[in-house]
């Protein structure tokens, strides 16, 4: 059992407070955010994931884990886990402030030898510079570990107790062993490696399958185009164990906190030391142009977008979280409102995030009430919800059914058994 002390308690550091807490370490998971620390003292998640909010509250029964705004806290801890955000800026790169902000506030309160573990996404070359930073302001030894983080929205439980690796990158051999001791219960692979290679190999990962993603959705544009199904050509190609199958779901594009950010950093990044990574600007622009497509595509079947009344299923990024960040729904709606279509929404769990972004859309509380009387319906995020829905309601419900599905929700050869015109991405229209 460790004393670990984890900076910040967003979706990372609530997620791994959480986690290591329940392998049977004592948890101090601090946030300046009063509001967020008061809701989780009471034991309310302050977002959205499956399964999180009742481990937070068997952790704090059993006294593993607490929730403060002092860092004074933290003073005992072996471990310190940096877990802020690293927004982007403008250009595109990686904001810092808050990882500066967090460390000077360490710096000044430590009053042990410690090792900060950088779990957050920082440029490579942060931990070197950041530990120089530390160390330059307290007289305690202060060691530094990047321990970049693999988790998913949704199933980021699931990925912090089974993830596929866990990768350690420091300076030192003890430092390293220090970090694999406090996983050691977790039973994961570990990689070992420097500072430097530990916070690329974030980026690059990212980054890689943000390219698998776009790879497949232009094979689905040019599927569309000669015919052929994209499903079909994804499944050949994953059967290749050097493909993979994972990541080559055709849609309308990535989104979410972190491959659109992550992309546009490494392309910065890689700015920085004068290489021009033509392949990854090639990924994101393809993704702008995804996430456009269906507008697109319902701007060709009518002939006006005017005051057509538009039926948008799903509204977060991906299923399982009610995350609106960098969502395709955002470019979607504010597309469709500048074309003058009247917008009724509707989304499982992201609806109450939503009205702050909309103000000019109706919300419906449920999918029936969204698609009654809509002259279209399109599919943004492919909830559960939205796949069982039986077709005939779309018949029933609609003038006259038109679905523009953006995830593949359906099976063709169910729809051709209803009176649906249905445009997918990658695959045959069915009119
Ligand atoms: C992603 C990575 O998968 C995690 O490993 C990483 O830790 C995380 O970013 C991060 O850097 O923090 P996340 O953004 O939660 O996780 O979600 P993903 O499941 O990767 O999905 C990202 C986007 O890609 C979603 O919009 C999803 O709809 C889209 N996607 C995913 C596709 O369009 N097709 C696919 O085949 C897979």
């Amino acid at each position: 059992m460790k004393k670990i002390a984890v900076v910040g308690a967003g979706y990372v550091g609530l997620v791994t407070s959480v986690g290591l807490a329940h392998i049977g370490h004592q948890v101090t998971c601090i946030d300046i955010d009063h509001k967020k620390i008061d809701s989780l003292r009471r034991g309310q998640s302050p977002i959205y994931e499956q399964s999180l909010e009742p481990m937070i509250q068997e952790n704090q029964r059993q006294n593993r884990i607490t929730f403060t705004s002092n860092y004074e806290e933290l003073q005992d801890a072996e471990i310190i886990m940096l877990a802020v955000g690293t927004p982007q800026l403008s250009d595109g790169s990686a904001n810092l402030t808050f990882i500066y902000q967090a460390a000077e506030r360490i710096a000044h309160t430590v009053q042990q030898p410690v090792t900060i573990v950088v779990k957050s996404t920082v440029p490579v070359g942060t931990c070197e510079k950041l530990h120089e930073y530390v160390q330059e302001r307290t007289p305690h030894p202060v060691e530094l570990a990047s321990n970049p983080e693999f988790l998913r929205e949704g199933s980021a439980l699931k990925d912090f107790f089974e993830g596929d690796r866990i990768v350690i990158g420091a300076n030192h051999e003890e430092t390293s062993q220090l970090i694999m001791e406090m996983y050691t219960p977790l039973q994961i692979p570990i990689m070992t490696t420097d500072l430097a290679s530990a916070e690329m190999i974030k980026y690059a990962s990212n980054a890689f399958l943000a390219t698998k993603i776009s790879f497949i959705n232009e094979i689905a544009s040019i599927c569309e185009k000669v015919g052929a199904n994209v499903e079909d050509v994804a499944n050949g190609m994953g059967m290749d164990q050097r493909i993979a199958p994972s990541f080559l779901q055709a849609g309308i594009g990535y989104g979410g906190s972190c491959f659109p950010k992550d992309t546009k950093a490494l392309v910065q990044m890689a700015g920085h030391v004068e290489h021009r990574f033509e392949l990854l600007e090639s990924v994101i622009h393809v993704n702008n142009k995804q996430q456009n497509k269906l507008v697109d595509q319902m701007k060709e079947r009518f002939d006006t977008l005017l005051r057509k009344r538009v039926t948008v299923l799903g509204l977060s990024f991906k299923p399982g979280t009610d995350d609106l960040r960098e969502a395709a729904s955002l470019v979607i709606i504010d597309r469709l409102l500048r074309e003058g279509a009247s917008i009724t929404a509707y989304d499982p769990i992201a609806m109450p995030r939503a009205k702050e972004y909309f103000p000019a859309v109706t919300f419906a509380s449920n999918v029936e009430e969204a698609l009654s009387e809509s002259e279209v319906a399109i599919i943004v995020t492919e909830w559960d919800e939205f796949k069982e829905l039986p077709l005939h309601y779309y018949e029933e419900l609609m003038d006259e059914a038109i679905i523009f599905d953006g995830r593949n929700c359906y099976d063709l050869e169910q729809v051709k058994k209803h009176r649906i015109e249905y445009y997918s991405v990658g695959r045959p229209v069915i009119r």
